[in-house]
């Protein structure tokens, strides 16, 4: 059975991002086990502190971001780390030469936890724009998808997945507890392109903007679409790749520029779904083409099928 070091053998960059997406699965082995002990260990519940998006922060969103900080260090080829569970950017003091930065969110659909629901890791990792002389500073994270050099996410559910891209399709490894590696279960995911489900936190739909309640009942009965909706990004848009449709955050008149982040959600995402022959749109722009501001900026997506996406944006 083919592993994780079937990335090493694809495209210009496989073999560079190897050693870091290793680093990924053995973040992901780890909090996987911290996840299935939580309630013995008594890390379920609220850390009492609020992350800079001024969201209480769990004690394992914050268990979560310490280990994957440690294996992202433990790789040696990582200068710095963005993350959706730190107000600046996370320099390695230990490599600050290395050539590459990854943005994360350490642990996605963390209001899952209580319920013992699917909850993920997302990540992409792009190159340092400063000289290797010098620190990495926040703007370099600050690039569009389309400069993103690899993007995935884990997915803790029923089994432990592991899904990446380095720019030549899309591969979900599975975790085989029997030999502790990531095998090949999902060769070259591709969308499919019509079916499926919609997949959106619909109590929101009377404050969407752009006419998108109207949108979305069009497009749900024209490419019969059936309803979804985790709570869970990584769990949604697992679905979404795998059996088509689209998973949708629209702007409303609460948040007005979305919900998701640009950096550690839409983008990732956005660029694994694009790799796969899908759609990544922000209602403005392709996910992939919006060039940040800031390290925690949000924006509306809608990630899917190209049709189902192409309906709710034109
Ligand atoms: P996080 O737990 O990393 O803050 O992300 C939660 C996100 C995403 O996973 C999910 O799609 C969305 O928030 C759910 O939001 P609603 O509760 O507003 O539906
Ligand atoms: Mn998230
Ligand atoms: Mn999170």
């Amino acid at each position: 059975m083919e592993t994780l070091n079937r990335i090493a053998g694809q495209g210009a960059n496989g073999a560079t991002m190897m050693p870091i997406i290793q680093g990924v699965g053995r973040a992901a082995i780890e909090i996987a086990a911290v996840l299935r002990g939580a309630v013995f260990r008594g890390v379920l519940g609220a850390q009492g502190t609020e992350n800079v998006q001024g969201e209480q922060q769990q004690k394992l969103d914050v268990l979560s971001d310490e280990i994957f900080l440690d294996e992202m260090r433990s790789t040696g080829h990582v200068c710095a780390v963005g993350s959706e569970e730190q107000e600046d950017l996370l320099v390695i003091d230990e490599y600050t030469s290395a050539d590459w930065l990854v943005l994360v969110d350490p642990l996605d659909g963390s209001s899952n936890l209580d319920i013992c629901g699917p909850v993920g890791t997302i990540f992409s990792i792009v190159k340092r724009k400063t000289a290797n002389s010098e620190r990495p500073i926040e703007s370099d994270t600050l690039q569009a998808g389309v400069d993103v050099v690899a993007a995935g996410y884990v997915l803790y559910g029923p089994s432990l997945m592991l899904v990446c891209s380095v720019g030549e399709g899309v591969d979900g490894f599975t975790y085989n507890p029997s030999n502790a590696r990531f095998e090949l279960s999902h060769p070259d995911i591709r969308i499919p392109q019509s079916g499926g489900y919609y997949s959106v936190n619909e109590s929101n739909s009377a404050q969407w903007l752009h006419g998108m309640a109207d949108r979305l009942v069009s497009v749900r009965h024209t490419q019969k679409l059936g309803m979804r909706y985790v709570g869970a990004m990584v769990a949604d848009i697992h679905r979404t790749l795998l059996k088509g449709g689209v998973f949708l955050y629209p702007a409303d008149s609460k948040n007005e520029t979305g919900k998701l982040r640009l950096l550690y959600e839409a983008i990732p995402m956005g660029y694994l779904l694009e790799q796969a022959g899908g759609k990544a749109h922000t209602g403005d722009m392709p996910v992939l083409d919006v060039v940040p501001e800031a390290l925690h900026q949000r924006v509306p997506v809608y990630l899917g099928s190209v049709a189902a996406v192409e309906g709710l944006i034109s």
